[in-house]
């Protein structure tokens, strides 16, 4: 009899970790993670929060670890990883989510605002999977990392000239890395949302002119943050053993209009 293929899917016996766990998309992923099997790592700066996540986790019967990370903070990653290792073992699998956006228009733009868009959306990232990947190559571990773009990486709008920037260069190192990596059995994908609500923009989805907004876009509404669950899981697991180096838009289309 065949396999079910869903089995593929599954993450048991894997630990991953998910930056910006404490809210938003990291906290969703995470949990859909922990409900594949996987043992989980919840990094971020609020750690009450990561902490209550942990807790909810545990109480479905996965495992969890929070854990306070600033992710600009280069000097702390790699005992991060230490810690990690102690308790699950070798990182399986990469979540580079934590992200922020500053949006202003490009000369209102000062030049700390792109230095911190920039070193968190692209230069953490960069950290996070050279520190991970250097010890599954060591551990001659498999493994995939999963970057967070976004559809501003694809296309621009006004008012987001570092955002667009910084994810955009993720983008170029996903490709890379997936191409120096394939030989170590280590994945690097990207995914591309289009517009979900989080903290991030609440408060402009929120609005007349956000809600405004959402009616011009071309699915009429914004993704249910469940929605990034699936496309995660499958650049995760062996279900995606042979895709590598892709950026997966998550948008309704967003990504193919021209306006
Ligand atoms: N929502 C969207 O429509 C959308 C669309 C495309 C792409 N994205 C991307 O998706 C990712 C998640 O965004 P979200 O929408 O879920 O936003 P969010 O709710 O604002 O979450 C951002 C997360 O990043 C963490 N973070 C920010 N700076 C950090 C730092 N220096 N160190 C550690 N963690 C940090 C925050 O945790 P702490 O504050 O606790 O540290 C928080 O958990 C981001 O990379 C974002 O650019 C979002």
């Amino acid at each position: 009899m065949q396999d079910d293929p869903l089995r593929l899917f599954r993450l048991d016996g894997r630990v991953a970790l998910v930056t910006g766990a404490s809210s938003g998309i990291g906290a969703t992923l995470a949990r859909g993670l922990a409900a594949a099997g996987a043992s989980v790592v919840l990094a971020a700066r609020r750690l009450e929060r990561t902490e209550a996540l942990a807790t909810a986790i545990e109480a479905d019967g996965g495992q969890a670890l929070p854990m306070r990370l600033d992710v600009t903070d280069g000097a702390a990653i790699p005992p991060a990883f230490d810690a990690i290792e102690r308790r699950f073992g070798t990182v399986d699998v990469v979540i580079n989510n934590a992200g922020m956006a500053d949006p202003a228009l490009f000369l209102r733009t000062g030049m700390a605002s792109l230095e911190r868009t920039m070193t968190t959306n692209f230069t953490a990232p960069w950290q996070i999977a050279a520190e991970a990947a250097r010890r599954m190559i060591a551990a001659n571990r498999p493994g995939s990392i999963i970057n967070l773009a976004s559809v501003l990486a694809l296309g621009a709008a006004p008012g987001y000239a570092a955002y667009s920037a910084s994810k955009a260069a993720l983008l170029q190192m996903t490709r890379t890395l997936a191409l120096e990596f394939v030989r170590h059995r280590i994945r690097v994908n990207a995914l591309a949302p289009g517009w979900f609500v989080s903290e991030m923009n609440a408060a402009y989805f929120a609005s007349d002119k956000g809600k405004a907004y959402i009616q011009r876009m071309p699915p009429g509404r914004t993704g249910e943050l469940h929605e990034l669950v699936g496309p995660t899981l499958l650049l995760a697991s062996e279900a995606g053993s042979y895709i590598n180096g892709i950026v997966l838009p998550v948008d309704g289309a967003h990504h193919a209009a021209l306006v």
